[in-house]
């Protein structure tokens, strides 16, 4: 089989219909959802634009659903959310659907929806991420969501990490360049929080004041579950 990685959504030409597509938006969109979800939302639903979000809002009933989203890394005014990973926790999110926008990873998740399966990774499900794709046993993408159209290191140190979790879990693949390159560059240990804090969203992050969002993006394998695009909603 096939896995291969875009760093940038414009890349993805070839449909992604039949393949296996993973998500990556590291810092801080896809760590975000997992946890959201790992701590009991009922969904994520992931929309372009801060109109959109309140459009939706509006046609579901604002009270059924939370808000949440960053611009600039910042929470966006009227939201109940931000976009730190610490924010989701079980009394806020249980039971609870979350319309949410970001600058680059629900952007990633739109591009990505036309797949038949669609799932969104992280370092915090690395290894759920890499059972799934070894359980398809399908031609997978790992789709990085970049910053702002161009590339970011932390999506390819995250897709890197996890083609090396497929790897040492003995499955056998081709990758085009962008996974060779994904692969070296995460090396053979886990991603350090250091390394991420270098990256420029990293850097972003630190000087708005949300270093401790890096060392919990950081945590592999804190989640064993790999939530899934299931129409317009992310769920478990
Ligand atoms: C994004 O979707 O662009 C990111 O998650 C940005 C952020 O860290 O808030």
């Amino acid at each position: 089989v096939r896995i291969d990685v875009a760093f940038t959504p414009a890349e993805v030409r070839k449909s992604t219909g039949r393949r296996v597509v993973v998500v990556i938006d590291l810092l801080r969109a896809t760590s975000t959802m997992l946890e959201a979800l790992a701590n009991g939302a009922r969904g994520v639903l992931p929309v372009g634009s801060v109109e959109d979000a309140v459009r939706k809002a509006e046609e579901i009933g604002r009270d059924a659903v939370l808000l949440a989203g960053e611009r600039e890394c910042l929470p966006i005014p009227g939201f109940q959310l931000g976009n730190s990973p610490a924010e989701y926790v079980p009394p806020k999110v249980r039971g609870r659907t979350i319309i949410m926008t970001t600058t680059n990873g629900t952007a990633a998740l739109l591009a990505a929806a036309g797949a038949r399966h669609c799932y969104i990774g992280s370092l915090m499900n690395a290894g759920a991420v890499a059972r799934r794709i070894a359980e398809h046993g399908d031609d997978a993408l790992l789709l990085c969501s970049g910053k702002e159209g161009g590339f970011a290191a932390e999506d390819a140190l995250c897709a890197g990490r996890i083609l090396r979790r497929l790897r040492a879990a003995g499955a056998r693949f081709r990758g085009n360049d962008a996974a060779r390159v994904a692969l070296r560059l995460a090396g053979s240990g886990p991603v350090s929080a250091e390394a991420l804090a270098r990256t420029a969203a990293g850097r972003r992050l630190r000087q708005v004041g949300l270093s401790a969002d890096i060392a919990f993006c950081a945590v592999e394998d804190r989640h064993d579950l790999v939530p899934v695009l299931d129409g317009h909603r992310l769920r478990l």
